[in-house]
């Protein structure tokens, strides 16, 4: 298992790249499901959890290519997923795949609305509180879906295909969204989703899903119109980029103080996440290129935030804005209202204290946690002076 040995108390300077986003990614790669035709994504970052997605497409009979170099390239463009979904044979997500990752519980969607029927298994995934797919199905019934549960799995059968429904969220839920939307692209008629989450990997989504032919109006609102068509067609889209791993870096400037950049961003994808650091004293700036992020001298101060759905302040950055205020002058207060449970970075904070303390030397076990989201997390920062390295297991 690779471990990070860090150094701490270097300041950050220079440019951070920022990868396409790895929670839009993954329904964009599930969406390719909807088509026989194939679907080209550009900006896919280099994630473990995207090649683990790619092995369970490739179980229901998906082939994905993936583009080889080009003039120019650096190692940190994202890189192009060619997917094809022409043939697909196989209608059912297996426990020992979708255990291992929660998004690819996604897959009932598009197999339903397209194939007729999924036998997908309930998600195990992440470990932050219990995360149930009660609203998933929810949305699927309302479009015509019948379900059975049994022995863990889901079994979902529309053999006359589905049709358009309304969908009242009664919570806000990003994968609730995004299989309504799926689903119902798919549906005889017209369908109405309220309460829909308004991340921007659900715009994104059905951004591609327009290029394919689909008839969505409203994403990025909390109400959105999805007016279903027979069939899909094949489409080129760029992934967004990640607004979790821009916020991520932001914070690590913060902390240590410095001046980056931050490349290939938009402040808009994360302005909830950036008014905090601009109140605790960090320096924020929009420019063409991305996000400068500076902050020289002057402590930080500490803040009152609350996690939120979109636009508020996501609980992806939680954990990283907890161990930035470990830094403030003064007492903040943090409360996270999406998944209740997810806080058990905070023993590993009071056991960091001490071990800062005691040598300056931080070492990071398990880092396939890290793998899973953040592409080349160790050299991105080394590039802008920090002591960090990846301690690569034998
Ligand atoms: C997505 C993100 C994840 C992020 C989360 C919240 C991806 C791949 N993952 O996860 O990084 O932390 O949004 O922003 O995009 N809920 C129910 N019933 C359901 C579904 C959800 O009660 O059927 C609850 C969940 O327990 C949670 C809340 O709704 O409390 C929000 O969950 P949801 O938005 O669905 O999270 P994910 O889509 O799984």
């Amino acid at each position: 298992m690779d471990r990070i040995r860090i150094h701490g108390g270097q300041r950050l300077n220079g440019t951070i790249p920022i990868s396409g986003a790895k929670n839009a990614t993954l329904p964009l790669m599930i969406a390719s499901l909807l088509t026989d035709k194939t679907l080209v994504l550009d900006n896919v970052p280099r994630l473990a959890d995207v090649g683990l997605l790619q092995r369970i497409l490739g179980n229901h009979g998906v082939d994905i290519m993936v583009g080889g170099k080009r003039p120019g390239e650096t190692q940190y463009d994202g890189q192009t997923l060619h997917i094809s979904a022409a043939n697909v044979i196989d209608t059912t997500a297996p426990y020992e795949l979708v255990s291992r990752m929660r998004a690819s519980f996604w897959v009932v969607a598009p197999l339903v609305a397209r194939m007729g029927e999924a036998k997908v298994s309930m998600p195990g995934g992440c470990a932050i509180g219990t995360r149930p797919v009660d609203l998933l199905i929810m949305a699927l019934e309302q479009l015509g879906t019948q379900i059975e549960i049994d022995g863990g799995y889901v079994i979902a059968r529309a053999k006359s295909g589905l049709r358009g429904g309304e969908i009242v969220f009664p919570k806000v839920t990003v994968g609730g969204t995004h299989t309504a939307i799926m689903a119902a692209a798919l549906a005889n008629g017209t369908s109405v989703i309220e309460n829909a989450a308004r991340e921007p990997e659900i715009k994104d989504v059905a951004d591609c899903l327009n290029k394919m032919g689909a008839k969505i109006t409203g994403a990025g609102t909390s109400r959105i119109v999805v007016e279903g068509v027979a069939r899909l067609s094949g489409a080129r889209h760029r992934v967004v980029s990640d607004r979790i791993e821009t916020g991520t870096y932001a914070m690590a400037v913060a902390m240590t103080g410095g001046d980056v950049v931050l490349e290939n961003t938009q402040a808009d994808l994360l302005q909830a996440g950036l008014d905090v650091l601009t109140q605790a004293g960090v320096e924020i700036t929009p420019t063409n290129a991305g996000i400068r992020v500076t902050r020289n001298g002057s402590g930080l101060a500490p803040v009152d935030v609350t996690t939120a759905p979109f636009p508020g302040f996501p609980t992806d950055l939680q954990a990283q804005l907890m161990a930035l205020m470990t830094r403030a002058k003064g007492t903040s207060r943090i409360t996270e209202t999406i998944f209740e449970n997810r806080f058990m970075h905070v023993q590993e904070l009071a056991r960091l204290g001490a071990d800062i303390r005691l040598e300056g030397e931080t070492i990071v076990n398990r880092v396939y946690h890290l793998d899973r989201g953040f592409e080349r997390l160790e050299q991105k920062l080394s590039g802008c002076g920090a002591d960090i390295e990846r301690l690569v297991s034998g």
